[in-house]
């Protein structure tokens, strides 16, 4: 049997069928008032027959005042508890695990979403399309915090398996956690023991809510390659903290907005040669702690991934952009239908575009539209046709 095929016990006693997990892929297909559509069964539905041992949900919001999308799912109380169960039904169907991963977008919340952002201090986005953030009241801090607890309680009361604190990408547990977006000087900024309150003040009442046994896990920047921002040392730190208080599962993954290096886009031509952009950071991670890891952002080939479970350099190998293009692609890779799952490059040529993956996240999300409808995906679907509905702009001639 090979490394991926192969279960895992989480330290809470739950047993994943194998190690392929679908990384976290906000959809954008909810209702507009945040609730599960059908359109989200039907996309749970295709990716819990396709085999995948864990699958996260797209990023759920705790704040309907504060949007990383439109048609993005809202948990801020039990209103949609029933369409949730029917979304963990669907995905759980055939023994994948379903865990909500839960977000604020904080400043990162496009303007024509929000024209109120609120973030740890006032430091604003380095672009027009998002308005200056004002910095959050201690009050505010301490009712966030209550939120992702309550929500990730609407993961366990609703049947899923886990819930998963997005703490990457430059979100607001990021933002609390970067000396670049954080500037406070009260017990929230400064130091990093201050930065990395918020994170774990969140992981502590998520866990006082749902209990010991309940699946806890983070995603989590190796660095935010930003000057001035997050850096690897003190995400080590951070980590081995979210380790000594007992967190079941750590997504390794990597940069912001403005650094886009999560879809690759920042790397060098090697880096990406190599796949598992992170895992040199990772294998540093892996002497230091004994939370269960999951490592996220570039890998394709099978080999690759045996070769990291085999080498015990983490448990799970988490994939996105292809379960937007293959949904059955951890079923595929298991059996070996499929050794390769890269997926379309999607450049257009002109490095203004290429350079900051603005295609990446709008073309993906066009398959799982076509998902949601009952569709397969469309991996030849034009780079111009995502970019002309995107930005509403003619192609350049
Ligand atoms: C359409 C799309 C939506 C995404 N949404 C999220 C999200 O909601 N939460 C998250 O943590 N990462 C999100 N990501 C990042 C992916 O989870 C993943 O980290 C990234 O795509 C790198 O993995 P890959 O190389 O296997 O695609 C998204 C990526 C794409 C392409």
């Amino acid at each position: 049997m090979s490394a991926i095929s192969q279960s895992f016990t989480l330290p809470s006693g739950e047993v994943v069928k194998n190690r392929i997990a679908k990384s976290a892929l906000s959809e954008g297909i909810a209702e507009k008032n945040g609730r599960p559509s059908e359109a989200l069964f039907n996309l749970y539905d295709q990716w819990g027959k396709g085999g995948a041992g864990i699958l996260f949900s797209g990023n759920t919001m705790v704040d309907k005042d504060h949007l990383v999308n439109a048609n993005v799912m809202i948990a801020e109380d039990e209103e949609f508890l029933d369409d949730y169960t029917t979304l963990a039904d669907k995905a759980q169907a055939e023994g994948s695990h379903l865990w909500m991963q839960i977000n604020h977008p904080g400043r990162q919340a496009p303007i024509y979403l929000d024209k109120a952002p609120v973030s740890p201090s006032n430091v604003g986005m380095p672009s027009k399309l998002y308005v200056q953030p004002r910095p959050l009241t201690e009050d505010e801090i301490y009712d966030l915090i209550d939120r992702y607890g309550t929500a990730a309680l609407i993961a366990k009361k609703s049947g899923m398996k886990g819930a998963q604190i997005h703490g990457a990408h430059g979100y607001l547990v990021s933002q609390f956690l970067s000396p670049l977006t954080n500037i406070r000087k009260d017990k929230w900024g400064g130091s990093l023991e201050n930065r990395a309150r918020f994170v774990l003040e969140i992981y502590r009442d998520m866990r006082k809510k749902c209990g010991a046994d309940f699946p806890l896990g983070i995603k989590i920047n190796s660095a935010d390659f930003q000057r001035g921002a997050f850096t690897e040392e003190e995400s080590m730190e951070v980590i081995q903290m979210l380790d000594s208080e007992g967190m079941d599962l750590i997504e390794v993954s990597g940069g912001t907005y403005e650094r886009a290096a999560m879809v690759g886009t920042q790397h060098k031509e090697s880096t990406l040669k190599r796949e598992a952009y992170f895992i040199e950071f990772i294998r540093k991670v892996r002497e230091k702690i004994k939370s269960p890891l999951m490592l996220t952002g570039g890998f394709r080939t099978v080999d690759t991934m045996n070769k990291a479970i085999e080498n015990n350099e983490l448990d799970f190998v988490g994939l996105g952009r292809p379960f937007c293009v293959f949904p059955d692609v951890a079923n595929d890779l298991m059996s070996g239908k499929m050794t390769d799952c890269t997926v379309p490059d999607l450049l257009t040529g002109v490095d203004k575009i290429d350079m900051t993956g603005m295609l990446q996240t709008p073309w993906h999300q066009f398959q799982l539209v076509r998902m949601g409808k009952g569709l397969k995906p469309d991996p030849n679907m034009d780079v111009w046709y995502v970019y002309e509905k995107v930005t509403g702009r003619k192609r350049p001639v």
